[in-house]
């Protein structure tokens, strides 16, 4: 497998009134082409921040973007705004989490698709809203007929995110990042996108970011995992190693927060305490407030990512075996 995305020491800070606040600090994570990688933290972590800035939705004013987003061993940074277009609907393709937000209420689904296809291919109209029609069924949509000329607000949530994977295919993307695909659909139809997503994932030669602050989807989809606090990679390792042996105490939390079949629904053990405001973060490890094993050090110094022999990575002082 060869790179196909490579971010290095990405900080992102936003300028609110002449205050600046980072809230990505040093992220470098990698992604070989057909890997599936997940993003995975509680909410206020930086999912979002960094992946909005590997499609450079960020508006330049407000924001403080340094570090390198290789894509393609181009630095997505460093180009312009007319050639990142042209990365943006060719090569990397992105779905959010509420569907309404990103579609046109006053275009019929049909058009919608067929924009997409005509923006990133030479197809003709007639071929556009051909594909169009394929592309809903190829997304389990039922009906396609007669969804092509229905408009988003006459589809249920469901339909409106498999519309929106329909839309993200079109251009044939080598990148698509999906960020918290699920999270705004009840459970049945988080696992039924969840299926679709994994049936989409075996036929294409894609890779895919995965972003949810649910483990349980990063256990059931992705290959690898970087797990973020505080805009911070935290830890990074393939996912059944993580699974087996967390060395993070927050992947700990994490893992032991999910609720385990069989057992009763109320969890088990929450991660105590609250996630620090980028404003205010406490001194040395970013987790030392809410970690059951912090000690002075900790609360002294902070912790750096250190690559183990196997590739692992941990920002922990007991991962080394320091403890
Ligand atoms: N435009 C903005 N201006 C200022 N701060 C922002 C902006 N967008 C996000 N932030 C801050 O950046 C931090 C990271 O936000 P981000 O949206 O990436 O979190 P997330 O991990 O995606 O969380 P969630 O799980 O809730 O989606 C948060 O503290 C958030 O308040
Ligand atoms: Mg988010």
């Amino acid at each position: 497998m060869s790179q196909l995305l490579e971010i290095e020491h990405l900080n992102i800070r936003f300028v609110n009134g002449g205050k600046e606040t980072e809230v990505v600090s040093d992220l470098s994570l990698s992604l070989d082409r057909r890997e599936t990688l997940g993003i995975v933290g509680e909410s206020g972590s930086g999912k979002s921040v960094t992946s909005l800035s590997i499609m450079r939705l960020h508006p330049d004013e407000t924001t403080r973007i340094k570090g390198a987003i290789r894509f393609e061993d181009k630095d997505l940074l460093a180009l312009s705004e007319r050639e990142m277009q042209d990365i943006r609907g060719n090569k990397i393709a992105m779905i959010f989490q509420e569907p309404m937000t990103s579609l046109n209420p006053i275009h019929t689904v049909g058009k919608q698709i067929a924009e997409s296809v005509l923006l990133h291919s030479k197809a003709t109209k007639k071929e556009a809203m051909a594909r169009a029609r394929q592309l809903l069924e190829l997304c389990g949509i039922p009906d396609p007929d007669q969804r092509m000329k229905e408009y988003p607000h006459q589809l249920s949530g469901g339909m409106r995110q498999r519309v929106m994977i329909a839309i993200a295919l079109a251009c044939d993307p080598e990148l698509l990042i999906a960020d918290e695909p699920t999270t705004a659909l009840d459970v049945t139809i988080q696992a039924q996108i969840l299926e679709l997503m994994k049936a989409i994932k075996k036929d294409r030669d894609m890779s895919i970011i995965m972003i949810t602050h649910d483990l349980g989807i990063v256990y059931d989809f992705c290959d690898r995992v970087v797990v973020m606090y505080t805009g911070e990679v935290v830890e990074s390792a393939p996912v059944k190693e993580l699974f087996a042996a967390p060395l993070h105490p927050y992947t700990e939390g994490l893992i032991g927060a999910l609720p385990r079949l069989g057992q009763p629904t109320e969890r088990l053990s929450a991660i105590e305490g609250m996630v620090p405001d980028a404003g205010d973060m406490p001194q040395g490890c970013h987790f030392h407030p809410r970690c059951p094993y912090a000690t002075e050090r900790c609360r002294a110094e902070h912790p750096p990512l250190t690559t183990l022999p196997d590739g692992r990575q941990v920002r922990c002082f007991r991962g080394k075996g320091e403890q």
